[in-house]
């Protein structure tokens, strides 16, 4: 267990990204994997020092070392520099975002049930940052080419974004879909998508999803329209395993789906490519607890797990896990995202001592 010597590129983010990525390193540790880790910057500070928020070292760095576990990084906004997020699953190449949704008994979740992993396309759709602005010669220009088409009347003090989805892109996620499904043990695909209305953008996602579903007969298909897929999952997400949705659905249906289990704290993420991997939580940066040793770190703890999974250390990404449903089982040492609500529940403890509790059940597995 944890001998091969792993290198991981650590970004640590803004806002929380510090506070929570030093509790991972440390329950990392504390798991047994050897992982040495290679210090890279992205996010707000960067600006001043690099002229950008995504430096063109730390992609480098990711390019020479392939894997990457990332804090969350401010998005700052007026400032005409493009997410640091969009621009690096770009410029690796990380197509597909994977975000389980698991259920941890005793986090407060209204669902003890879930088991299911969200497969989020993650180059293309609304999310591709292809727009135009109001009043700009480009918009105009497009409205024109649109209204003498009759392809609709478009307002002239319109802005616009594209949705673009590729026969290509779309065939990649689903095929990544069904594959991890085959590699995890799980049985069933959903696709989700609005073809009724998008014709030509979800039905093509919905028509490709279905030719590649044909290809893998061993593994169970359905498709939800968009709507009545939000509607399902808050009445019965146990009924779903593996989701497959393009970019827009899928950002909106993971922060739904990581609510149902006990929200953000706790709901980690991968962004995988042909070639590298980079790891981080759902979560943003949460400016309003920053710097407070409030964080709940546990989701990106989680990534971690994901993390060691993708290098083939599974015995540590196991002890992780089962560490950390231990920590929650007992509810003796848990953060005030978790802890806030509940009426004559514990105090909360600090994101610290969280990681010292989970590190030290991890530690005490060992003599089982
Ligand atoms: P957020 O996820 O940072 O915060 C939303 C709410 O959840 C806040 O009340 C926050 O305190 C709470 N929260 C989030 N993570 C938590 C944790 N680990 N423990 C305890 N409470 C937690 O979303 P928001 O406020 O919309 O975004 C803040 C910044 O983060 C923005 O600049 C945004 O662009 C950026 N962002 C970055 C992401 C990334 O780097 N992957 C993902 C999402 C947002």
């Amino acid at each position: 267990m944890g001998m091969h010597k792993h290198t991981v590129v650590l970004i640590p983010g803004d806002g929380i990204g510090p506070e929570v990525t030093t509790a991972m390193q440390r329950v990392v540790a504390a798991s047994g994997a050897s992982v040495e880790w290679v210090p890279a910057e992205a996010g707000a500070g960067c600006i001043e020092r690099f002229g950008t928020p995504l430096p063109r070292e730390t992609i480098e760095l990711i390019k020479e070392h392939k894997t990457a576990i990332k804090g969350p990084v401010t998005t700052p906004v007026g400032t005409g520099f493009r997410s640091v997020n969009v621009a690096l699953r770009h410029a690796l190449d990380l197509y597909a975002n994977l975000r389980p949704v698991i259920s941890i008994p005793g986090a407060g979740g209204r669902y003890d049930d879930v088991n299911l992993v969200i497969v989020r396309e993650n180059t293309e759709d609304l999310y591709a940052g292809i727009e135009f602005e109001e009043g700009s010669s480009e918009a105009l220009e497009l409205i024109d080419f649109i209204n003498e088409r009759e392809k609709g009347s478009v307002a002239k003090d319109s802005g616009i974004s594209i949705k673009p989805l590729s026969v290509s892109a779309s065939r990649d996620i689903v095929e990544f879909a069904f594959d991890y499904a085959e590699q995890n043990g799980r049985e069933h695909v959903t696709v989700v998508h609005k073809a009724n209305i998008m014709k030509h953008s979800d039905g093509l996602f919905l028509r490709v999803a279905r030719e590649v579903a044909a290809d893998h007969g061993d593994i169970g298909f359905d498709d939800r329209i968009v709507d009545a897929f939000c509607m399902n999952m808050v009445v019965d997400p146990s009924q779903f395993d593996v989701v497959v949705l393009p970019n827009l659905y899928g950002d909106i249906a993971s922060d739904l789906a990581a609510g149902l289990v006990g929200g953000l704290g706790l709901a980690p993420g991968a962004n995988i490519g042909k070639a590298y991997a980079v790891f981080e939580a759902v979560h943003g940066s949460a400016p309003d607890i920053a710097g407070m040793n409030k964080a709940n770190p546990t989701a990106q703890i989680l990534s971690a797990a994901m993390m060691l999974d993708h290098l083939g250390e599974h015995v540590c990404a196991d002890r992780i896990r089962a560490g950390v449903r231990a920590v929650y089982a007992k509810g003796e040492c848990l953060t005030g995202d978790i802890v806030g609500s509940r009426e004559g529940g514990k105090a909360p403890v600090t994101c610290i001592e969280f990681t010292e509790a989970l590190a030290s059940e991890i530690e005490s597995l060992d003599t089982v």
